[in-house]
C-alpha cells in the first residue's frame, strides 16, 4: 500500500478550499489541519479539517506534516514557504512564489539545501489538452515555431467598485495583472514551447486610476453589496492590463495581452502558436479541444479522449472522452505528480513548475515592469 501523507494548508480563502477539495480526490492525502487568521476553526469546521489554527507556526510546529500549501496573499509566501523549509516541511506554494526576485532566490536555495520538495501551483500545465499540445511540438508535429500570441482575460476587476487585497502592492507586489494572471499564461508558453523568453517589451495601463476600497473585508471573487459609507476612494498603482511582446531563444517572436477588465471574459485563455509544420489554437474556455491549422488539407480539431491522445497526455487524464475536464483537474493532476515527488524524494522526471521556475517568472516579471516604466525592450539574463 502506498504512504499517506499528513497536509496543512495556509490560508483558506477561494482557493484554499480548492486545495483540500482536490487533494482528497488523490486518496493518499490527508488535511489534517489549515491555518487562517480568520476564523480558522470555523472554516476547518466547515471544509470537514479537523483542526483550525490562527497561526502556521503552531501548526506546523504541533502536526508533524508532510507537506504544506501555502494559499495565502503573495506578501506572506516568503516567510510561510521560508518557515516551513526550515522546519524540514516539504512545500506548495501558490504562485507568484513571492513578491522580489530576491525573495524567491532566498527560497530555493533553503529548498535545494534542505532537500526538499518545492513546487509552484502553476495549474494550467495540467490542462489535458495544453499538455497534450506540449506532446505534439515535442514530437516535432508543429516544426520550428516562428510566433506565438494569445492572452489572458478576466472582468472581475471591472468596475471601480470591485476591490481586493491584489489592488494593494504592499500585499500583491509591483505588477497586478501580469504577476497574478499573465505569470500563469507565460508560464505556459514556455512549458509547452520548451523555448525561452530572451527579451521583453511592456506596455501597461491602469484603466481605473481610484478605485472605491471597503472598509470592511471582501473575500476574492464574493461579489460586493455595498454602500456609500462602507468604502473609500484610494489611488491604484498597478495595471489592469498589460500588452507584452516577447523575443525567444530560437528567433521566434510572441504578444499577448492580459487584462483584469475585460467585461464578459470571466477567466479565459488563449493560446496560439503557428509552426513551419501546422499550428495549434487551445482556448481554456472550451478546454477540452484544441484546432489543428494545416495549410496542405483540412484543418483538424483533437479533442480531449485518453485513448486518442499521445500516451503521456493520458496519464494526466482522469475521465473519458465527453466527460469534461477544466479548472479543478489541473490541481488534482498537479498535486498527483507533487505527492509523487514527496513518495520518492526525488522530482526528476515529473512536470510540475518548481521555485526554480517560480523564481524565473518572478525575474520576468520584474523585467515586464522596468520594460512598461521606460517604455523599451528589456533583456532577460
Ligand atoms: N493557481 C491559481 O489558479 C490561483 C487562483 C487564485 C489564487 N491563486 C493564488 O492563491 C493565493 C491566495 O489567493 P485567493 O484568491 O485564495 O485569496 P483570498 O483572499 O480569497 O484568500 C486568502 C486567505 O488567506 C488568509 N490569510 C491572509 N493572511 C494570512 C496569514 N498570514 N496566515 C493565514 N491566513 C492568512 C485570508 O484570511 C483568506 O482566507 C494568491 O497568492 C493567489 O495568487 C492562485
Amino acid at each position: 500500500m502506498s504512504r499517506k501523507f499528513r497536509t496543512g494548508i495556509v490560508g483558506v480563502g477561494f482557493i484554499g478550499a480548492v486545495h483540500i477539495e482536490q487533494l482528497r480526490r488523490l486518496g493518499n492525502v490527508e488535511v489534517v489541519a489549515l491555518t487562517d487568521s480568520v476564523d480558522a476553526q470555523k472554516k476547518a469546521d466547515a471544509l470537514h479539517v479537523p483542526k483550525g489554527y490562527a497561526d502556521y507556526r503552531q501548526m506546523i510546529d504541533q502536526e508533524n506534516l508532510d507537506c504544506v500549501h501555502v494559499c495565502t496573499p503573495n506578501s506572506t509566501h516568503f516567510e510561510i514557504a521560508m518557515y516551513a523549509l526550515d522546519k524540514g516541511v516539504n512545500v506548495l506554494c501558490e504562485k507568484p512564489l513571492a513578491t522580489t526576485p530576491e525573495e524567491a532566490e532566498a527560497l530555493l536555495a533553503r529548498a535545494r539545501e534542505k532537500k526538499l520538495i518545492h513546487a509552484m501551483n502553476l495549474n494550467c500545465r495540467f490542462y489535458p489538452i495544453a499538455y497534450q499540445m506540449r506532446e505534439m511540438v515535442r514530437s516535432g508535429e508543429v516544426g520550428d515555431i516562428f510566433t506565438i500570441h494569445g492572452g489572458y482575460h478576466q472582468d472581475w476587476l471591472f468596475y471601480d467598485t470591485d476591490y481586493n487585497w491584489r489592488l494593494e502592492p504592499a500585499l500583491s507586489g509591483d505588477s497586478r495583472a501580469f504577476a497574478d494572471i499573465g505569470s500563469h499564461w507565460i508560464d505556459l508558453v514556455e512549458f509547452i514551447t520548451g523555448l525561452h523568453v530572451v527579451e521583453v517589451m511592456a506596455d501597461f495601463e491602469t484603466f481605473h486610476k481610484t478605485r472605491k476600497k471597503p472598509l470592511k473585508a471582501v473575500d476574492t471573487y464574493s461579489g460586493m453589496k455595498l454602500r456609500p459609507e462602507d468604502y473609500q476612494e484610494v489611488p491604484i498603482q498597478t495595471e489592469d492590463y498589460a500588452a507584452v511582446l516577447f523575443h525567444f531563444d530560437n528567433g521566434a517572436h510572441c504578444c499577448c495581452h492580459i487584462t483584469q477588465v475585460f467585461a464578459g471574459r470571466k477567466n479565459q485563455m488563449v493560446l496560439s502558436i503557428a509552426g513551419s509544420k501546422n499550428s495549434l489554437h487551445w482556448d481554456s474556455e472550451a478546454s477540452n479541444e484544441v484546432w489543428i491549422g494545416r495549410r496542405d488539407r483540412d484543418n483538424g480539431q483533437l479533442v480531449k479522449d485518453p485513448s486518442i491522445l499521445m500516451p503521456k497526455t493520458a496519464g494526466v487524464v482522469s475521465y473519458p472522452g465527453g466527460h469534461v475536464e477544466g479548472f479543478a483537474d489541473t490541481f488534482k493532476q498537479n498535486f498527483k505528480q507533487i505527492y509523487k515527488a514527496i513518495e520518492l524524494g526525488d522530482a526528476t522526471s515529473l512536470d510540475f513548475a518548481n521555485f526554480a521556475d517560480g523564481l524565473r517568472e518572478m525575474r520576468l516579471c520584474e523585467k515586464i515592469v522596468q520594460s512598461a516604466k521606460e517604455r523599451r525592450w528589456v533583456s532577460v539574463e
